[in-house]
């Protein structure tokens, strides 16, 4: 699917019924319009070495889009707390109501955001930098805090057959018979980390083949729910708040995230209990991190990556691949967006 159109994204904002109701609004066209401006903002800084100047516009593009989203909307998951992110802090209102003076009527919605999902590798321009949030009718997304979270993410044909707690080699045969082949054969993505060195020989010793990247286990985790994208599963503690973010996209591809909380220290345990979490040892699954009945998730890549094509910007306009994914109606949207800066002489090309 290709959308064209020029510029002034506000414009096309869909309009969503303002009775208060998530599950009667389309608000996927309105989400898909607050990652494209991040990715594009933090596009620009491509490859320039300053990851928090990529973060940073990424978020201001991001809370100004959002302001247009005919919502109620509460960010539950975000930059962090309010006295260390002066934008989409945890618990900041986005979206038209908190704007205008007679406001009610929005839909409320809880909202997910990694404006720049892998900040150094748009700062050094690799692969697989995206901009993310996720939606859900209220209290439908988990308050995760920003720590490490073990992750096991597998696609549709293996989610009924791992364990988190089973050995690596039995997950990874488990697998390889699902898939219907070898382990020798199978794709595992890890962060590369010196906290995976001990994961990284367990899998190694099974033959499996492993992908090591910089950073961005969410992006890997959709890879892996994607059948045909060349990874069978991610492995590894990562952050939390991806975790939550993973899940959103795994409730809409039918994979599957099982995680558990990292909690080692009393400052892990009092964050958590902010948050609600008393059980840390609790593993939880897609529909425990993002148990909304109504999920959309939306990403749009920054750089090139495994299931989408970075920003390209040709002049004339910007060009941004994104996926835009929802429960009800359920359907995933893989879209090819140009947005034309001067119509005049525009070309567009397939
Ligand atoms: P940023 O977007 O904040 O740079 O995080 C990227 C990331 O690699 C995530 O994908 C991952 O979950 C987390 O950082 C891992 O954390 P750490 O870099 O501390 O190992």
């Amino acid at each position: 699917m290709t959308v064209t159109r020029t510029v002034n994204p506000s414009e096309n904002s869909v309009e969503a019924p303002t009775n208060g109701l998530f599950m009667d609004a389309d608000l996927s066209l309105d989400f898909l319009r607050v990652v494209e401006q991040a990715a594009i903002a933090c596009a620009q800084t491509m490859g320039q070495g300053d990851r928090h100047k990529s973060d940073q516009v990424a978020v201001e593009a991001m809370r100004r889009e959002m302001d247009s989203v005919p919502i109620d909307g509460t960010i539950v998951i975000g930059e962090g707390e309010r006295d260390e992110a002066p934008m989409l802090f945890i618990g900041e209102k986005v979206g038209r109501a908190h704007l205008e003076a007679n406001g009610h009527g929005y839909p409320q919605v809880d909202i997910a955001v990694d404006p720049l999902e892998g900040t150094n590798l748009c700062a050094t321009g690799a692969a697989n930098a995206l901009a993310v949030l996720a939606a859900s009718e209220s209290g439908g997304l988990l308050h995760a805090p920003d720590i490490y979270m073990e992750k096991l993410v597998v696609g549709p044909s293996s989610k009924d057959v791992v364990d988190i707690d089973a050995p690596v080699r039995f997950n990874l045969r488990a697998i390889a018979q699902a898939l219907g082949r070898r382990v020798e054969d199978l794709v595992v993505m890890v962060l590369d980390r010196p906290r995976h060195e001990q994961l990284i020989e367990e899998i190694r010793s099974t033959g499996a083949r492993i992908r090591l990247i910089g950073d961005g286990d969410l992006s890997a985790g959709i890879s892996a729910a994607v059948v045909g994208s060349g990874v069978h599963a991610v492995m590894g503690t990562g952050g939390a708040p991806e975790g939550v973010l993973t899940a959103a996209a795994m409730r809409c591809l039918n994979g599957e995230i099982f995680a558990r909380l990292v909690v080692k220290t009393p400052e892990h345990e009092a964050r958590c209990r902010q948050m609600g979490i008393t059980d840390f040892k609790k593993v939880y699954r897609s529909q425990d991190l993002a148990s909304g009945e109504r999920i959309v998730f939306a990403a749009s890549g920054v750089t090139d990556g495994t299931l989408m094509k970075g920003v390209r910007f040709f002049g004339d306009g910007t060009r941004t691949t994104s996926v835009v994914m929802q429960t009800h109606p359920h359907q995933i949207r893989f879209i090819d967006s140009i947005q034309v800066n001067t119509s005049k002489n525009v070309k567009i090309r397939f």
